[in-house]
């Protein structure tokens, strides 16, 4: 008998046919429905590209403007799910929170049986408009901090930083946010939108969907890469002699082989599409709160790690500094992946429950031959 092929994480195995984007590793590119990410973070809000993932069409303006209520009308959170979050411990992480704060709405919504396409829709706008203020109330319970209440007067990106922060945001920094949420949005079959779409492919709900497709995201082989850059940040140290701190604290990591977090991704071998667009958009945040000494850290770590090993940065190298200048938590930074990511996940859902074939592959057994349990007495 022939071994038996296996291929281990499903590397370059192709599952199954998807019309939310297309991952193009030679010509380096990403598309969301056609449209090229980089066109998208340049002339749309997060709001129209939300649209276009799921409608499959970017909105006209009416389109925009009925949607933009709809989604408004839904940020605030109900005492049920705020009382639940301040049942958890404060040493909790983050994405535990998120997590179980998608349990709860899910757990209370009297529609989450309904797996109607319009049913799933209505739930995925629920939790894309309300995971801002989850977030957000999380963030500030952690600092002793009132919840904000949403303002149906700002835009997504905005609304997020006046809930987080309580203040009015500045230009620049709303821009710089909404370019990440539309760069973290739709990535293919990454690993937590294939969980979401294991979990659908049982006929379970949106909700239970989600919640797995959080915890896939929450480690650091994927979303959780976005904080771990921000630990290896701290661990070198900003500041001046920052530069030379990184390429010795990178010949020791490499040395006793630490993956480096924020290098290297599955599928693109050569740099990750979103990575320029989104390096552009943390410059813009050095430039805004004067911190040269992080752009310095950041170039001199990139380029010990292209010289060492020949590995390229992915996404969450420059959004882990980006969000740490805008002021976040750094144990903030998975959860505001998932407030993006929100709507690929839910997009891949419907798509996988629109033409569904449970997922159940094979494994070769290696363990110990048949046996039998002896007679007993
Ligand atoms: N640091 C050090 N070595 C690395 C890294 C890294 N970040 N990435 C890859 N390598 C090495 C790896 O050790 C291996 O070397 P060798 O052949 O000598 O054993 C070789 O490159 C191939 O790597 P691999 O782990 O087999 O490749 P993979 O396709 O399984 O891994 C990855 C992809 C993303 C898991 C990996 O690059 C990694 O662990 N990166 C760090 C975590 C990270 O930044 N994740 C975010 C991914 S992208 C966005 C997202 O989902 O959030």
């Amino acid at each position: 008998t022939t071994a038996p092929v296996i291929f281990k994480g499903l590397a370059g195995v192709p599952v199954d046919y998807t019309a939310v984007s297309k991952v193009n590793p030679e010509t380096n590119s990403l598309l969301y429905r056609g449209y090229p990410v980089q066109e998208l973070a340049a002339s749309c809000t997060f709001e129209e590209v939300a649209y276009l993932l799921w409608y499959g069409e970017l909105p006209d303006d009416t389109q925009l403007a009925a949607f933009e209520d709809r989604e408004r009308a839904l940020r605030g959170l109900d005492h049920e799910v705020k009382r639940i979050i301040d049942e958890l411990p404060l040493t909790a992480h983050p994405m535990d929170v998120v997590r179980t704060a998608v349990s709860v709405i899910g757990a209370s919504d009297p529609a989450t049986p309904d797996d109607s396409p319009e049913a799933n829709l209505d739930k995925a706008i629920r939790l894309f408009a309300k995971l801002p203020s989850i977030v957000a109330y999380d963030q500030r319970r952690r600092h002793e901090l009132e919840f904000v209440e949403p303002r149906d007067d700002l835009g997504y990106s905005a609304n997020f930083l006046w809930q987080a922060f309580g203040e009015a945001p500045e230009l620049e920094v709303v821009t710089a946010f909404d370019v990440s949420m539309i760069l973290y949005a739709e990535h293919s079959f990454n690993a937590s939108t294939f969980t979401a779409r294991v979990i659908t492919s049982t006929l379970s709900d949106l909700y239970s969907a989600v919640t797995g497709a959080i915890g896939a995201l929450k480690g650091p082989l994927h979303g959780g890469a976005n904080e771990a850059v921000m630990h290896t940040f701290d661990e070198i140290g900003a500041g001046p002699g920052g530069a030379e701190r990184a390429v010795a604290w990178l010949d020791e990591a490499l040395a006793s082989k630490r993956k480096i977090m924020g290098f290297g991704h599955r599928v693109y071998k050569n740099g990750d599409s979103r990575v320029p667009t989104m390096r552009d958009s943390m410059e813009r945040m050095v430039e805004h709160y004067d911190r040269p000494d992080l752009l310095e850290l950041y170039v001199a770590l990139e380029q010990a790690m292209g010289e060492r090993k020949n590995i390229k940065p992915n996404l969450d190298y420059p959004a882990g500094p980006a969000y740490h200048l805008m002021g976040f938590d750094t144990l903030t930074f998975t959860p505001l992946f998932v407030a993006s990511r929100i709507t690929g996940w839910t997009a891949h859902i419907m798509e996988q429950a629109a033409a569904n074939a449970l997922i159940r592959p094979l494994s070769v057994y290696s363990g110990v031959d048949e046996r039998h349990v002896p007679a007993k007495g």
